[in-house]
């Protein structure tokens, strides 16, 4: 069997203390804010496919529209031999129509925090491509990696993190991420990043909106879990979810609002929210062609290939070390 064992190294789990922590500082500080990470516990991620079906969510359609059209020319740029170091698992469907098009990869090494999805998504993608060796990792990709010893020598490591979560950071931790991936894929290698366009922002303010109210819901839900893990006494009536285009910034910025005054309790603490006071808890930044580089230059990266889907709503880069050809 390829899957090494399903042997998922499960390196930094964060201490068990860190969440309530975490909380604490977000809900002291003026204004108030939490981690977008906070969304993604097993509701949030189901939550989160279902708002990828959503008729107003372009993002996911678009992606798969762009390598459905543009997967054969992106593998040959990144030539054979490739070891595919994927930021995130997901359900791996935009990296099954990569490796399609991959001359004899390498390895395909999955990043997911996660134990479920990692193992799903290895299951799916070995049924799909049995000869290719998988090297999972649990692990947080934001921290430093140790990557596992790949069964061969690859011509060249390329990271590929699909879908506009590089979007969710704010830029100058985009930038960080960029240059912590730059050290991992070596000299020779290369990263595949998906970044959401600029766009009217009808467009954009409807698909973190859907008219069903799944985001909400998955807003919302970060609440529940709070109450959950942490006992705190959170009414997820008494909140509401606001995603709003902030054009200068060229971002969503989605926040919950307190529908009245209230206090919770997060802890030891008691927090207080105003009536209609908000508290951030995602950014989802969009990009122009232009900006992205930009970003990438700030991490010693430069954009050697850049494709859109049809309908140019999304764009897909590849970076190389500023500098090497
Ligand atoms: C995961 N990430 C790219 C999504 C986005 O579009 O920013 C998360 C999301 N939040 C609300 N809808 C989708």
């Amino acid at each position: 069997m390829s899957v090494q064992a399903y042997a998922v190294r499960d390196e930094q789990r964060p201490p068990d203390n860190l969440l309530l922590q975490v909380v604490q500082r977000g809900l002291r500080s003026q204004p108030k804010r939490l981690p977008s990470w906070l969304f993604y516990d097993e509701r949030g991620s189901a939550l989160f496919e279902q708002i990828c079906e959503q008729p107003e969510y372009y993002l996911t359609r678009a992606e798969i529209a762009l390598l459905d059209a543009h997967a054969g020319e992106i593998a040959a740029v990144l030539g054979s031999d490739v070891r595919l170091v994927e930021y995130g698992s997901g359900h791996a469907i935009k990296t099954r129509l990569l490796l399609e098009h991959l001359a004899t990869p390498v390895a395909w090494v999955p990043i997911e925090l996660s134990p479920e999805p990692l193992r799903l998504s290895m299951q799916r993608m070995e049924q799909h491509f049995p000869e290719l060796p998988i090297q999972p990792l649990g692990a947080d990709f934001t921290r430093p990696l140790r990557l596992p010893v790949p069964p061969r020598a690859p011509r060249r490591t390329v990271v590929y993190f699909p879908g506009s979560t590089i979007g969710n950071f704010e830029e100058r931790e985009a930038a960080q991420l960029l240059r912590k991936m730059r050290g991992e894929m070596g000299d020779n290698g290369g990263i595949l990043v998906g970044a959401d366009l600029k766009k009217d922002r009808s467009v954009i303010e409807a698909a973190y909106n859907d008219r069903a109210g799944v985001t909400a819901s998955f807003t919302l839900n970060m609440l529940a879990r709070l109450n959950r893990e942490l006992g705190c006494n959170f009414e997820l009536g008494s909140f509401r979810h606001r995603a709003h285009y902030n054009a200068m910034a060229g971002r969503i910025e989605t926040h919950i609002l307190s529908n009245r005054e209230q206090r919770v309790r997060v802890g030891r603490l008691q927090v207080l929210f105003r009536e209609d006071e908000a508290m951030l808890v995602e950014y989802s930044c969009k990009y122009s062609v232009e900006d992205f580089a930009a970003l990438a230059a700030t991490a010693g990266l430069t954009v050697q290939h850049v494709w859109f889907d049809p309908e140019r709503m999304f764009s897909v880069h590849y970076l190389t070390r500023s500098g090497s050809a």
